[in-house]
Formats: structure tokens, C-alpha cells, sequence
């Protein structure tokens, strides 16, 4: 199928379900996902930070994206992930991007609602779709360590007044959760996202979903969590796989066969992760 918008993934997804968000950096990641998904007939979001970016090239990731989608019966969305800049999310839609996150969540109120508007215009002008985030989410976010104590969560006033300033299509909450690995026990406040889903009339996103447990995961889900994203989980599910395979096979040199296990790899964590989120929380 040709791609869809994230916004438009989240709008049908199943009551009681989140649709999952992968970062991917190459080929084998771009068809694990999007293969785990097929096999299980469940949508899913393809994501790319800048730092993937930078590594792969943005034409490079969109047509690896795109091709992938097409080979498929499912529909895939594919969005830019921590965009820090209008000219990135920019670069992103001009090449065929059906979604961009807008991260100005480091600047004043303000400005992240005026950097994010500008981005929302020129996005819905070409059929694009909109995340941003407000609040800090905490530990490791791209290249950028935000100190655990320096995070902070969204105010839920602040989030009804954002998405009425920016017009944008999904939000991106503070709540407690971590890039990366947790530290100790994931403290999430679960009260705080139950009453900005209420508030708010757009779809939300947990982001730093791995390494959570799947009860937390659950919880979300429950208190108004519609996308949840996953990037560490999947990076060392690769790299353990290869690192397995080529314990097992140290004299191989065929890079067929040793991407090859990442890929396998990451189709087996992406498809235990879809299970999580597709099943009826109750
Ligand atoms: P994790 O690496 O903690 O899964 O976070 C991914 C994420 O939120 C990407 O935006």
C-alpha cells in the first residue's frame, strides 16, 4: 500500500489498542518492522530521530520506507522522529514523509507553540501529518541527555492551550517515562494522563516505551496512550542478534548472513511488541 499518515493510523486503530512506532537506521531494521507487521496484520509507524538521519539520508530511509509499504497489505506510516528544526521537518515532507514530530520541547511555551505552527502549516498544506511535545521527557533523547530531575510533565491546562494554538494532529505528554533504560523503577503518573486525555482531542504518545513493563504498558494504554513508541528495545534486539550469530559463526564474513540475524531480530522484537499493544487491555 502506498504510505498513510500517522493521524491517520491512530484515528482507526482498535478500541483499546496503541499502534507501535519503531526507529529504524537501515535496510534490515525498515524490513523487520514492517515485515513483523505484515505477518501479523497490524499497521505500524516506521520512525527515523535526525541522528538516523544523518546516518542513512533522509531519501535514503523515505524510499527504503516507501518501497517496503508498497510490498505490503497493511497500511505503514512513516514519520520524522525529534525533529529540532523547521528545515528538517522541512527536508522530511519534501521527500515523501506522511508524518513529522516537531520537538520545540525544550524551548518556553511559546516558542515551541509558534516553532510548531509554522511546521503544522506547511505539513497539513501537503497532507502531512503533526506530533509535537510538550513537557520533557526524561534520560536519553537522540543526542541529547536531558537530566532525569530537569524532566518535567506537561501540565494538562498547558496541553489543551498548545493544541488549540498549534493545530497540531497527535501529542507527545510528559508522564514519567525515560528514553532509553530505566534507571530504577519506571514511575509513571498515570492520574495526570488519564485527565489530559480527557482534556485533549488528539491522539497521545507515550514515548520511551522500552524497557517498560508490559503492565505499564498496558496501564497506558488504558488511561488514553494511542501511539507508543520504541527505539532502544529494538536497537539492542539488532545488535544482540548479530553479536549472537556471529559468537556462533566467528569465521563468517558474509554480510548477507550477518545482517540477515539483526533483521530476524528485530522482526521477533517488533512482533512480541505489537502483541502487547494490539492486545484488549482490559
Ligand atoms: P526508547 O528508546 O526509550 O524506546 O524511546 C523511543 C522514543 O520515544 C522515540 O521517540
Amino acid at each position: 500500500m502506498a504510505l498513510v499518515t500517522a493521524k491517520e493510523l491512530l484515528l482507526s486503530r482498535p478500541p483499546g489498542q496503541a499502534v507501535g512506532a519503531f526507529n529504524v537506521h537501515n535496510m534490515e531494521d525498515v524490513q523487520g518492522v514492517v515485515w513483523a507487521a505484515e505477518e501479523l496484520g497490524t499497521p505500524v509507524i516506521v520512525m527515523a530521530s535526525e541522528s538516523a538521519l544523518k546516518y542513512a539520508g533522509v531519501p535514503y530511509i523515505a524510499q527504503l520506507v516507501r518501497t517496503a509499504a508498497e510490498a505490503v497489505s497493511i497500511p505503514i506510516a512513516l514519520q520524522l522522529d525529534h525533529g529540532s528544526s523547521f528545515e528538517i521537518a522541512k527536508a522530511c515532507i519534501e521527500c515523501g514523509f506522511t508524518s513529522v514530530m516537531i520537538d520545540g520541547s525544550r524551548l518556553p511555551f511559546a516558542e515551541n507553540a509558534a516553532l510548531t505552527r509554522q511546521v503544522v502549516e506547511l505539513a497539513h498544506a501537503h497532507g502531512v501529518s503533526v506530533e509535537a511535545e510538550l513537557g520533557r521527557v526524561g534520560g536519553k533523547e537522540d543526542d541529547l541527555e536531558v537530566a532525569a530531575q530537569d524532566a518535567f510533565l506537561t501540565n494538562p491546562d498547558e496541553a489543551v492551550e498548545f493544541v488549540r494554538q498549534t493545530g497540531i494532529d497527535v501529542l507527545a505528554p510528559a508522564i514519567g517515562t525515560v528514553h532509553g533504560l530505566y534507571k530504577g523503577e519506571p514511575k509513571l503518573d498515570f492520574a495526570r494522563l488519564r485527565e489530559i486525555a480527557r482534556r485533549v482531542d488528539v491522539p497521545l504518545v507515550l514515548h520511551g516505551g522500552s524497557d517498560l513493563p508490559v503492565d505499564a504498558l498496558q496501564e497506558a494504554i488504558r488511561c488514553g496512550i494511542a501511539k507508543v513508541n520504541i527505539g532502544t528495545d529494538l536497537k539492542y534486539a539488532v545488535t544482540n542478534g548479530v553479536r549472537a550469530y556471529l559468537k556462533e559463526n566467528p569465521e563468517e564474513y558474509e554480510p548477507r548472513k550477518v545482517f540477515a540475524a539483526g533483521r530476524e531480530a528485530a522482526k521477533q522484537l517488533v512482533m512480541e511488541k505489537l502483541r502487547i499493544l494490539s492486545r484488549e487491555a482490559v
